[in-house]
């Protein structure tokens, strides 16, 4: 393995994760697509269709869900591997989607071993978000839970088997059984299983000619030298062993998930970048310390359009939360820091950065608390830290910005501990500061 450098080079092989450091939404589909171009293979390795990346190409945007970035860039193998639950019926739709907007998808690979969302899935997930009432996680109702659940329960159906007809349609029909008692416990319809599994054979028939084993592929090219981007959904604090039980996503975002779900071993990761916002938001209910309410959150909203690429739901905005970030940092390993949107932040006097919390016990810490009682009840301290005036959309220099803005993005590296390696302050590619080597 050649050594690491500071040329770029130097740097002949390099696998880098990109792992999103809040509660998703931090603008990975950005930071991925910048990254993109220099990858030989993209790899999505958690999560499904729940995830929405927007990416903007020159003119053009993108909404994708299942589909990795790299499928935008010619030549640039794209692979959905192993610890994805892919829904053939959203999949095949981008796939349309794509081809209509006249991108190829010749170098979409499939993992035969990632779990299919089927329809009862979605089903389930709406019945059972119904049942929590109060309590709801907010799902997306795109089936992830009930698909993770039954590949954890060992009941789950794989990609491969849609190329497995007759095998395919008898599991099927028993999983279909067991699903339609609970449907008629609730007083509705059951699912006929010669239609789910008719509609997913001529759906696996489609999909035929990318499935693959993506472990090997992916291993080979990492032999082979080539630039790998691990492509993270959703984020740290949604992770199910890491993030706000339950109030969380049923994967592992966290960079750790990269190498289970793609079959790559730790020791060939290079380098784990955090893409964090210059502020928070999280889309789904749960614990959400530095919230913000009224004329701030409205404006802070608005000026960055946040809203669910998935769900259109408006998401609930706050100041950034540097105990979380801390967290994030330790729990992803992370080598570097990706900061986004920093634009939104301009023009407003004064910015706050959570340091610490204060416990119900009257105790501070500046560790994120492992259960949730008690991070609904811990009380965010705060950085207060000049805002700037001056936009901040046309820099692509770290000298361009602001003094102010530069001094955030200090403190930002101070609470992670890690640099700085890339600042976004627009959503089109051009509007990117490189501040370190990132490949
Ligand atoms: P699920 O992944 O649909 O089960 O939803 C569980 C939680 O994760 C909910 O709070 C969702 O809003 C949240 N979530 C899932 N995917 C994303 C994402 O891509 N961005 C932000 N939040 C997400």
């Amino acid at each position: 393995m050649p050594e690491r450098g500071p040329s770029e080079e130097a740097l002949v092989l390099s696998a880098v994760v990109i792992v999103g450091a809040q509660f998703g939404d931090e603008g990975k589909g950005k930071v991925t697509n910048f990254l993109a171009a220099k990858a030989d293979m993209v790899v999505r390795h958690q999560g499904g269709a729940n995830a929405g990346h927007t990416v903007v190409v020159g003119e053009r945007t993108f909404k994708l869900h299942l589909i990795p970035s790299g499928i935008l860039y010619p030549g640039k193998l794209s692979v959905i591997a192993n610890g994805v639950v892919v829904d053939p019926e959203d999949l095949v739709a981008e796939m349309d989607y794509l081809e209509a907007e006249g991108i190829r998808l010749d170098g979409l690979r499939i993992s035969t071993q990632a779990h299919l969302v089927m329809p009862y899935h979605k089903r389930l997930d709406a019945l059972q978000e119904g049942r929590r009432g109060e309590s709801r996680i907010g799902t997306t109702l795109r089936g992830i839970g009930p698909a993770y659940t039954d590949k954890a329960g060992r009941i789950g159906i794989r990609v491969g088997q849609l190329l497995q007809p007759r095998e395919f349609r008898a599991l099927v029909h028993r999983q279909v059984a067991e699903k339609n008692r609970i449907f008629v416990d609730a007083g509705e319809e059951p699912d006929d299983p010669d239609t789910v599994a008719d509609r997913y054979l001529a759906l696996g028939e489609r999909l035929r000619p990318y499935i693959v084993n993506t472990p090997a592929l992916i291993n080979d090219a990492l032999d082979k030298e080539q630039n790998v981007l691990f492509e993270g959904a959703q984020g740290t604090l949604l992770d199910i062993d890491h993030g706000t039980y339950p109030y969380v996503t049923s994967s592992n975002p966290v960079a750790g998930g990269a190498c289970i779900g793609a079959g790559v071993g730790p020791t060939r990761i290079d380098q784990v970048y955090g893409v964090l916002k210059a502020y928070t938001s999280r889309v789904g209910d749960g614990p959400f310390p530095t919230e913000l309410s009224g004329d701030l959150a409205h404006e802070i909203r608005e000026r960055g359009q946040e809203y669910g690429t998935t769900t259109g739901r408006p998401r609930r905005v706050g100041w950034l939360d540097g105990v979380a970030l801390r967290q994030a940092a330790r729990v992803n390993g992370m080598t570097g820091v990706a900061v986004t949107r920093l634009d939104v932040l301009d023009g407003l006097p004064t910015l706050q950065i959570a340091t610490r919390y204060r416990l119900p016990d009257g105790s501070v810490t500046t560790d994120f608390p492992d259960d949730l009682e008690t991070l609904a009840a811990a009380e965010p301290e705060y950085a207060v830290t000049p805002g700037w005036d001056a936009p901040t959309t046309d820099a692509r220099r770290l000298e361009d910005l602001p003094a102010a803005a530069r001094h955030y993005l200090d403190r930002i590296g101070e609470i992670t501990g890690v640099p700085v390696v890339l600042v976004s302050v627009g959503a089109e590619r051009a509007r990117t500061i490189v501040t370190g080597t990132l490949f």
